[in-house]
């Protein structure tokens, strides 16, 4: 059940969560209590119970640290999680004995202190203390030990999301989209499903070549049904490792959906595959932008015009508020460089959204159109064509496995961890 202490990360990465390409799974639907003994931490509680992943997850916090645990705890149940600050001062190994007699099973507990010390990891590790954070934390220390609670290595593989959408219709997201995940399924040979949200008009099907009987919409129409399983059925193999959750693109009804009809497919896959990639339409709705706020990636494809780059900004501003603890979304330029039409610079796109695009793909009219009309990706067409080399590009930076790994910054090296464990 344990895992070894974490010192928060140095404070260039934590003023910057996007300097991390970390993968932190959301906490499923649980109730933590914190009971702090600073203002400080119990702000960066706070505001980690308004992040994305622990959207789900109930919050309570307040203040008097141990004292006021094992007070609370004296009648109540305990909650799925909690987290106690300690400020060193009392005694907290006799305070956790004094807990655990009221602890339900199940409850785990997270310990944020201020001493740095083995003999007390030790200590806490004996009393089943799951988490061991040294203040001060940041925001996104606190989202890392509550969500970790719950994506331990012995638990579920749990899956990434990548979101990729068009800042205007028909700019090449799709195409995009699935190049990319042909790539990271490919050359990073991670297993990888494509989902095709354009329930109408998507084209996933037609550029894999695949005509599967089932797909997407017998998911979102059924949710009762919805499970491993059953999501499992509703895949199309397109190679070793990419598989296909189609759209209809039949519109023999109507496809307006509430602000989650997606979420428990979004779940499931999560579950059981590494890397989703999220073929978003271009729409502006409940469930479209609960889609790229919910991700854990984004990429938007924009082409090199006016309106692209306001959207580009609008919704760059947008997913970066509503997304304060992770990295900024990546964009990537799209048919750049069509012949006689006048374009915006990239360095225009870089300035208004602070940072440069992922990719600039050029405009080849021949080979995305022979690939499209094949039912082929790029790479298959024309493995050694620069165009390719950039989806892998994009693959990479979007699943964070072509650059080193930065080393965390852990307390104990994750060997000893595991010993200490035993
Ligand atoms: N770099 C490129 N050069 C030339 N053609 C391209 C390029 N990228 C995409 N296309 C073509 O542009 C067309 C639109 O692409 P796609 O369907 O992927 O766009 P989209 O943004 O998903 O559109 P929609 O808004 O309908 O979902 C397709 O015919 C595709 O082959
Ligand atoms: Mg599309």
């Amino acid at each position: 059940m344990i895992s070894y202490a974490r010192q928060n990360p140095d404070s260039d990465a934590a003023a910057d969560p996007a300097a991390e390409n970390e993968h932190i799974a959301p906490a499923p639907r649980i109730s933590v209590q914190a009971f702090c003994e600073t203002v400080e931490t119990a702000a960066a509680v706070q505001t980690a119970g308004e992040d994305r992943r622990l959207a789900k997850a109930h919050l309570k916090i307040q203040m008097g640290g141990m004292v006021a645990a094992v007070e609370a705890y004296k009648n109540a149940p305990t909650p799925n999680v909690i987290v106690l600050e300690t400020d060193g001062r009392g005694d907290i190994l006799a305070g956790l004995d004094h807990l655990s007699g009221v602890c339900d099973a199940g409850t785990r507990v997270i310990v944020i202190g201020r001493v740095n010390d083995v003999t007390l990891y030790r200590e806490l590790v004996k009393r089943g203390v799951s988490e061991y954070v040294i203040a001060p934390v940041t925001v996104i220390d606190v989202v890392r030990a509550i969500c970790g609670l719950f994506s331990m290595p012995e638990a579920k593989p749990v899956g990434r999301v990548i979101a990729v959408v068009g800042t205007k219709g028909g700019v090449g997201a799709s195409t995009v989209a699935h190049n990319v995940a042909w790539s990271i399924a490919r050359e990073l040979a991670l297993d990888s499903v494509v989902a095709d949200l354009d329930l109408a008009f998507g084209t996933a099907g037609l550029d894999y070549n695949q005509d599967p009987p089932q797909g997407i919409a017998d998911a979102v129409f059924s949710p009762d049904r919805i499970d491993t399983a059953f999501i499992d059925r509703l895949l199309s193999k397109c190679t070793d490792h990419l598989s296909l959750l189609a759209a209809p693109a039949t519109l023999d009804r109507v496809y307006d959906f509430g602000d989650e009809a997606f979420d428990s497919i979004f779940d499931t896959l999560r579950s059981s595959v590494p890397c989703i990639v999220l073929d978003v339409p271009h729409q502006w709705s409940g469930w479209t932008k609960r889609a790229l706020v919910a991700a854990d990636d984004i990429l938007m494809v924009a082409e090199p015009d006016l309106a692209n780059l306001r959207n580009t900004k609008n919704l760059f501003d947008l997913l970066k508020a509503q997304r304060p603890n992770d990295r900024a979304p990546l964009y990537c330029l799209n048919k750049v460089g069509v012949p006689k039409r006048p374009e915006i610079k990239a360095a225009e796109f870089a300035k208004a959204i602070e940072g440069d695009p992922a990719a600039i793909i050029p405009f080849e009219p021949q080979l995305f159109g022979l690939a499209a009309n094949n039912g082929q990706m790029i790479e298959e067409i024309a493995s050694k064509h620069k165009t390719s080399e950039l989806f892998l590009q994009i693959a990479q930076r979007l699943t964070g496995r072509a650059e080193a790994k930065k080393p965390r910054n852990s307390l104990l090296p994750p060997l000893l961890g595991k010993l200490l464990s035993k």
